[in-house]
């Protein structure tokens, strides 16, 4: 049981792991991540998580030219050798090694890595009892839709949470509530869920496209609309989605209590929903 490194469609040691001074990731951040969840020794969603990364690629116009079949193979393999149960995969994929200039370079190829490793998931008494967060400004660029390497903002977010005692910062920008640093929003107000647009201002969840699934399975109300801070901190229930994440309850937002201080009822009828749903997940 140990963590397997894969380097451009070879395995290395993880110590012996080494990519250029020159790879564009490294430099200019030019590059793409994905984050998933292996439960019970299964893919939870691969499908969905590469289909984001080729789609990410074609908005940076980066040919991800090891051919996407081969990474998924890559990563089939990687987790069989892992011999891991309960494990995350981590992909990223650069456009590669070339002289530091900042357009693209024409003779390149991407430099991709696959590494699985143990996940230790999160401490069942966050998913009981319920997280707190607090709100930072928005910062970042304008195409958060695409999952880069680029994360300065997003690490300064959570360690502001950090600092804070918090678990989650959540990105605000002209009085509307966007998404986490690392997590989309969820809140809950009578009974209907609203959840910020799949638009350029937020990553499209993977976990929060299956929230609204099973929302539609269940006959749950939704709308993927835009709401304001005061919404935020008046809703009846909050909680947070996100591939190590999962289905998150807050109960605590810059110190306000958010409906009766534990998690709501909702929250915890999408968690179950949830639960069930990744078992019949193989793929
Ligand atoms: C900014 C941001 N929003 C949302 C999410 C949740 O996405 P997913 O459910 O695909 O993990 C992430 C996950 O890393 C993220 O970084």
């Amino acid at each position: 049981m140990s963590t397997v490194v894969y380097l451009n469609g070879q395995r290395v040691d993880y110590e012996n792991a080494k990519i250029s001074i020159e790879d564009r990731g490294f430099q200019f951040g030019d590059g793409l991540y994905e984050v998933v969840h292996v439960y019970n020794g299964r893919f939870f969603h691969l499908d969905r998580h590469l289909a984001r990364l080729q789609k990410g690629a074609q908005e940076i116009y980066l040919d991800l030219d090891f051919g996407l079949d081969n990474l998924e193979k890559v990563c089939r393999v990687a987790l069989r050798e892992s011999g891991l149960k309960d494990a995350s995969l981590y992909i990223q994929v650069t456009r590669g090694t070339a002289i530091r200039q900042h357009a693209f370079p024409h003779e390149v190829t991407c430099t991709w890595v696959v590494i699985v490793r143990e996940s230790k998931g999160n401490p069942p008494d966050f998913y009981e009892n319920g997280i707190s967060c607090i709100l930072v400004p928005d910062e970042r660029w304008g195409r958060c839709n695409i999952k880069t390497v680029q994360l300065l903002a997003n690490c300064i977010a959570k360690e502001k949470a950090s600092r804070a005692g918090a678990y989650e910062a959540i990105f605000h920008r002209g009085g509307s509530v966007i998404e986490g640093s690392s997590s989309n929003v969820f809140i809950v107000k009578d009974n209907m869920m609203l959840t910020h647009p799949a638009n350029k201002k937020i990553l499209n969840g993977i976990t929060r496209g299956i929230v609204l699934e099973i929302a539609d399975q269940n006959n749950i109300e939704y709308s993927e609309e835009v709401f304001s801070i005061d919404d935020l901190l008046d809703a009846d229930e909050v909680f947070l989605t996100g591939t190590t994440t999962e289905i998150m309850p807050v109960v605590k937002v810059d110190g306000k209590i958010i409906g009766d201080g534990i998690p709501g009822k909702l929250t915890k009828v999408m968690q179950e929903h949830y639960k069930k749903y990744i078992q019949t997940i193989d793929r």
